[in-house]
């Protein structure tokens, strides 16, 4: 049975796409067959998209990185580098909650894959539609989280704002995923996985340093194993 997991940032390019792809990385080197869908994409270049997150997603897939593979991974793409509602907006279109979750839910069911990562946009509480947050699409799906926090000054408040909101609003979160911040100014990356796991309740945390891959991503698989 599949294993759905929807990948929220406690902000913006925080490593929610880095996540994903070394979990799905390692998932296909254990030999579990995978899936990817980032629904919604602002900051889009038509052009060039080698580099964006449905890029670096198919890549981690394993798949090429063409038209309709790209179609089928992020049908909602717009140009500009906002929230998606705002950048719709700026070309005269509407995106709505219901059909962002329809498109997910159908390909949800349409997959047999071992593990499937849904990629969400911004910080948890981001607009993704012009009637939804990002935390609303997530509740809508009814799926886990995985949680990305970052290791920034204020960071560990943000990553427990999101993980008191998905918890209000219901959201299992699953794991927190603490992204090494490139920033040579910023905390003590061991100090501030200490203070998010001390107010974390109990719940995994687990530190995705910059550099090395090693280990990490495993480890979060193996909690998110059904
Ligand atoms: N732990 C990390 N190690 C190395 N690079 C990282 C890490 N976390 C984030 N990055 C890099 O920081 C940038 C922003 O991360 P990204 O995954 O695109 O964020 P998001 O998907 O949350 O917007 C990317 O270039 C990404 O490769
Ligand atoms: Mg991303």
């Amino acid at each position: 049975m599949s294993r759905a997991v929807f990948i929220a940032g406690a902000h913006t390019d925080i490593g929610k796409t880095h996540v994903a792809c070394a979990l799905l990385e390692a998932a296909r080197a254990e030999g579990r067959s995978v899936e990817a869908l980032k629904p919604v994409v602002s900051g889009f270049d038509d052009a060039d998209w080698s580099a964006s997150d449905p890029g670096r997603l198919l890549a981690a897939l394993g798949c090429p990185l063409d038209a309709t593979a790209l179609e089928a991974m992020s049908p909602w793409r717009f140009t500009a580098p906002l929230a998606p509602p705002m950048a719709a907006r700026r070309e005269g279109r509407t995106l709505m909650l219901g059909e962002v979750a329809a498109f997910c839910r159908a390909r949800l069911a349409a997959t047999n894959a071992d593990l499937v990562l849904v990629e969400g946009v911004g910080g948890l509480m981001s607009p993704i539609a012009e009637d939804a947050t990002g935390l609303q699409l997530m509740t809508a799906l009814g799926l886990p989280a995985l949680l990305v926090g970052g290791s920034y000054l204020g960071g560990i408040s943000h990553t427990l704002t999101a993980l008191e909101a998905a918890r209000a609003h219901g959201v299992t979160v699953a794991v927190v995923v603490i992204s090494q911040s490139g920033d040579a100014e910023a905390p003590d990356f061991g100090d501030t996985l200490a203070d998010v796991r001390r107010f974390a309740g109990g719940l995994p945390v687990i530190a995705a340093p910059r550099g090395a891959q090693v280990g990490w991503p495993q480890s979060a698989l193996a909690l998110l194993s059904p």
